[in-house]
């Protein structure tokens, strides 16, 4: 038996026992532990963890972690066995703790194409069904008649329940998107397993950036919406591939002039003109953005939070103040 001790980014610690051959994961939710998880197949990111003690650990590295990021301690505890007593940090607070993960019912309220590829969701959930969260967190969706569930960001605040709101790319071919754009009607009975994830704001850091791209806008809304009266320095930097693919830019420039403290930019790959500039999310960070006292937050598909990481390690950026949600397609 080996000991795991869990620090949380409040300074919360917990021991975790941990026998020889099982994962943490397991080792979490045999001991009803506040250790996050999801997947438990290294490819959703709900159970990431730092561990500075390499050889304490084993297993093989988890999709969701980069072999960069491996290097640098960043664990799928889903994946990873003991072989010795190791510290891993975990990004979020223990409290609030949100509620366990239950699967619950919810009734599409609304659905409102927001640009030529990108939908926003009004989920009501059903009386007794409401749940804790933190921003940052998903939930996993199954709409009615469908087998498949997938993960989607929440991009509501704890405030707004008992409506959950998504932001949702159509991807061709694609099971959710076919109902989404085809089928799907408000009143719509839908299940949901909530609430997902380990993506969690460093709310320690003197500055926080938020890097989006497309719908990884989801989760920083959120997390920007739960700290409206807080004042300390934001920086958001949203990137789109076009024009016809943007979305919520009015809602942005809104947000941006109510909250204080918040600077919002925007990029378009292509067709940028005016204040929005040319390039991706990334290209919008100045030298002068990357100072080590700032949290970067990243959220999108595997390659920009990949193209990310490397340009923010490259500038210096300890890798703890890198926090991260993939939007992994088989997750
Ligand atoms: C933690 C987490 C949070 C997520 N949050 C969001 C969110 O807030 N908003 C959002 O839009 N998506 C989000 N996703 C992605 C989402 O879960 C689905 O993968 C996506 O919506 C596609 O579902 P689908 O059923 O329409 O397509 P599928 O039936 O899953 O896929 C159809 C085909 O498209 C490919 N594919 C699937 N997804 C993508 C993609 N993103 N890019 C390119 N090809 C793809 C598949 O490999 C497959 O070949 C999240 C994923 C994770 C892991
Ligand atoms: S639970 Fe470990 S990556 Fe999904």
């Amino acid at each position: 038996m080996f000991k795991a001790r869990l620090e949380f980014a409040d300074e919360a610690a917990f021991e975790l026992l941990v026998e020889e051959g099982e994962t943490l994961a397991q080792a979490a939710l045999r001991q009803d532990a506040p250790l996050r998880s999801d997947c438990l197949s290294g490819e959703c990111g709900a159970c990431l963890a730092r561990c500075a003690q390499g050889d304490s650990l084993t297993g093989a590295r988890a999709p969701i972690v980069s072999t960069e990021e491996a290097a640098e301690g960043l664990v799928a505890t889903c994946c990873t066995r003991l072989r010795g007593d190791a510290t891993l940090q975990l990004e979020y607070p223990l409290a609030p703790r949100p509620s366990e993960p239950a699967k619950l019912r919810a009734t599409l309220e609304r659905l409102e194409p927001l640009c030529t590829s990108v939908t926003r969701l009004v989920l009501r959930l059903e009386d007794g069904c409401e749940f804790a969260f933190q921003p940052g967190q998903y939930i996993r969706l199954r709409p009615p008649g469908l087998r498949a569930a997938r993960a989607y960001s929440i991009a509501s605040t704890p405030a707004d329940m008992p409506f959950v709101t998504l932001l949702i790319r159509h991807v061709e071919g694609g099971e959710v998107t076919r109902w989404m754009t085809e089928r799907a009607e408000p009143g719509d009975r839908l299940v949901v397993q909530a609430p997902l994830g380990g993506f969690a704001v460093d709310t320690r850091a003197a500055r926080q950036v938020f890097l989006a791209g497309g719908t990884g806008l989801a989760p920083i809304l959120a997390m920007i919406a739960a700290q409206e009266g807080d004042t300390s320095p934001k920086l958001l930097c949203f990137g789109c591939a076009a024009p016809e693919h943007l979305f919520l830019h009015d809602h942005l420039r809104e947000l941006e002039s109510r909250v204080p403290g918040l600077e919002v930019r925007i990029a378009l790959i292509e067709g940028a003109n005016g204040p929005i500039r040319p390039g991706h999310a990334l290209a919008l960070l100045a030298s002068e953005d990357l100072s080590p006292d700032t949290a970067f937050h990243l959220c999108g598909p595997p390659a920009m939070i990949e193209a990310a990481r490397t340009a923010l390690r490259g500038a210096g950026i300890p890798p703890e103040k890198i926090r991260a949600e993939r939007f992994l397609a088989s997750a």
